[in-house]
């Protein structure tokens, strides 16, 4: 019997459904060569049920969801709802109740990907970045006082729990030690301002990197706003970075430029013990929608990455190699209209190489 995995598809807005429709195409192709089923259930959370129902998510969707194995997602996002309804009450809100602490972001530029640093190719940018994906200032803490007057205050917390801090740092040092590759951890934080937050990361760092199980990882740290120059300065000297929440989210974008951008930019929000979600980082593209002409390789990269996490690494090795020949060989720009190809024709070309 080839083992089933049930995946929970979230197409969302915008391109969305159009971008994973191609990532599924490839998944389809991957499960088949390598022996093992897909089994999908699709729901419509995004803009337009919201704006049909005035429902932006079920109270059962968490617990609905966390009967999948794997959860892939389009995009979130509609030009008819403010900006933040969705953001906050979708993918924030499904990466809280599901727990999903890390976001994993691997960097890569694949060959003929044009890069904007000069003089910088494939060789020189591979590293990848967990970022701590439940907690700092995304848990919302703090509050507002003489809001509209002249004196307002407003304050936004920063909260931090040793767990919290310890169970990012265990997953990155074991996926440094994993990949097998510089064995470098590098933990970027800002030590010099952040004393508080900042020395509790830096100890329970040193304290994990001690461990005789993390001996042979070489550890190394930077101050995020010196991480920000390297990455353009330098991006060869990395291999994988553990860092937190918002600074995390604000490198991971540099780090998506630097490997060509949005069009090929995947992500993973991982609960290691539960339920993972998989997603371009790409947004919904509305001016795009239906035109099929927006790049699906950032979603069929983000399908590749649910199957490595699901343990299918050779399907997802297969999937990687098929994207890094189209992008060599056949799409001109990665840009939406300009690839040369049709978003229907760039997940064929993937999935006749897969
Ligand atoms: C990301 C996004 C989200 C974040 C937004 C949409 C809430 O920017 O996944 O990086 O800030 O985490
Ligand atoms: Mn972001």
């Amino acid at each position: 019997m080839s083992k089933t995995y049930k995946i929970a598809v979230l197409p969302g807005d915008g391109t969305g459904p159009e971008v994973l429709r191609e990532g599924l195409k490839v998944a389809q192709v991957a499960a088949q060569k390598f022996g093992f089923k897909l089994d999908l259930t699709q729901f419509d959370f995004g803009g337009e049920r919201f704006l049909k129902t005035g429902e932006v998510l079920p109270d059962s969707a968490s617990r609905d969801l966390k009967q999948f194995d794997a959860i892939y997602l389009g995009a979130i996002g509609h030009p008819d709802v403010k900006p933040g309804i969705l953001e906050k009450g979708i993918l924030l809100r499904l990466r809280f109740e599901l727990d999903q602490y890390i976001n994993l972001r691997p960097v890569k530029l694949f060959p003929g990907v044009e890069c904007p640093l000069k003089d910088k190719g494939p060789e020189h940018i591979d590293f990848v970045v967990i970022r701590e994906n439940s907690g700092g200032i995304y848990t919302g803490m703090g509050g507002a006082t003489m809001v509209g007057t002249q004196n307002e205050v407003a304050t936004q917390v920063m909260a931090y729990s040793r767990p919290v801090v310890d169970r990012c740092l265990k997953y990155a040092f074991d996926y440094t030690k994993q990949r097998n590759r510089k064995n470098m951890l590098t933990l970027v934080h800002k030590t010099n301002v952040l004393t508080y937050c900042g020395d509790l990361w830096w100890r329970a760092f040193n304290e994990m990197g001690d461990q005789p199980e993390y001996r042979t990882i070489k550890r190394d740290y930077n101050h995020v706003d010196a991480a920000t120059m390297w990455f353009v300065k330098q991006p060869e000297f990395y291999d994988v970075i553990v860092t937190e929440n918002l600074f995390g989210d604000i490198i991971t974008d540099l780090a998506a430029i630097i490997q060509g951008g949005l069009g090929i930019a995947a992500g993973g929000n991982i609960n290691p013990e539960g339920v993972s979600m998989f997603e371009p980082m790409g947004g919904s593209a509305p001016k795009y929608t239906g035109k099929n002409v927006i790049n699906p390789l950032a979603a069929i990269s983000a399908g590749g990455m649910m199957l490595d996490v699901l343990g299918e690494k050779s399907a997802a090795q297969a999937i990687e190699k098929a994207i890094m020949d189209v992008t060599k060989n056949k799409v001109k720009s990665l840009a939406a209209g300009r690839m040369g190809y049709s978003t229907t024709e760039v997940g064929d070309l993937v999935a006749e190489r897969v």
